[in-house]
């Protein structure tokens, strides 16, 4: 294979990488195996959230998503819902200070309108405050599905051209980008998904066209730091080519 093929040349020293999207799953799980209820495994997941937030800043990850909430997890019992929203509200409250002297930055996407309003007030307050972060920026995806953000974004494509501001030819892979919520954050270059599933479950499927993938067996309220520097090294040893030889 000839080098100049390869758009990161095999002698160049390995790179963190800028962005990492990570599915947090078997939280219910890790509680049944303990014959705890399901809001045990998201509150003891809470738990490892910080510890990766804190790895990530120690390596100098520059974006990291967390898919916290998606779409379909609306369709759970009202119990779990509610706890899950409760957790998010307490993190935010709790983390904000936390987020402030590490110089992290919060963002959010996602249908944000369809939380409750408490959530959405700590969240904007939590995203207000932190705007002038420049460190790190700590995603969350919260009421997010892929599908549904690409529908908004050939949706507004859609409106912009009846009102004569776009022509077809203006609509390249780029003007799609610029649409979807992460408009103003890279494409993520590891996807981790933990216990264990082999599956992207509608999480930023046009932004991992080239993420290199890293599962682990392990539920999410296990994962730890050690296992975020693991993952980070194994995309090191990956020879990323972008489609080319
Ligand atoms: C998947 O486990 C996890 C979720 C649906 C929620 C993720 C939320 C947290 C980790 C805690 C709160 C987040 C923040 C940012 C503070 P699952 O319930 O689908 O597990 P299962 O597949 O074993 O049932």
């Amino acid at each position: 294979m000839a080098a100049r093929h390869v758009r990161r040349p095999m002698n160049e020293p390995p790179t963190v990488p800028a962005h990492i999207a990570i599915i947090m799953d078997g939280n219910g799980r890790w509680a049944k195996e303990r014959g705890l209820p399901r809001r045990e495994g998201h509150r003891a997941g809470a738990e490892s959230v910080r510890e990766c937030v804190e790895a990530c800043k120690q390596l100098g990850v520059r974006y990291l998503t967390l898919y916290a909430f998606s779409s379909e997890n609306w369709s759970r019992p009202a119990n779990e819902v509610s706890a899950l929203m409760s957790l998010l509200e307490r993190f935010l409250e709790q983390k904000a200070e936390e987020m402030m002297k590490q110089d992290v930055r919060l963002k959010a996407i996602g249908h944000l309108e369809r939380l409750p309003e408490k959530t959405r007030r700590r969240l904007r307050s939590a995203i207000e405050r932190t705007a002038g972060n420049t460190s790190m920026t700590l995603v969350l995806a919260l009421s997010y599905g892929s599908r549904e953000e690409i529908t908004e974004a050939a949706r507004s494509m859609v409106h912009e051209a009846v009102e004569g501001r776009l022509t077809p030819g203006d609509v390249t892979p780029d003007l799609v980008a610029s649409h979807l919520y992460t408009a103003d954050i890279p494409d993520p270059d590891l996807l981790v998904r933990t216990s264990g599933e082999m599956r992207v479950s509608n999480f930023l499927l046009w932004q991992i066209s080239y993420a290199e993938i890293v599962i682990f067996k392990k539920f999410w309220p296990d994962f730890a730091q050690a296992d975020l520097f693991e993952a980070v090294d194994e995309y090191r040893r990956r020879h990323r080519r972008f489609g080319g030889l």
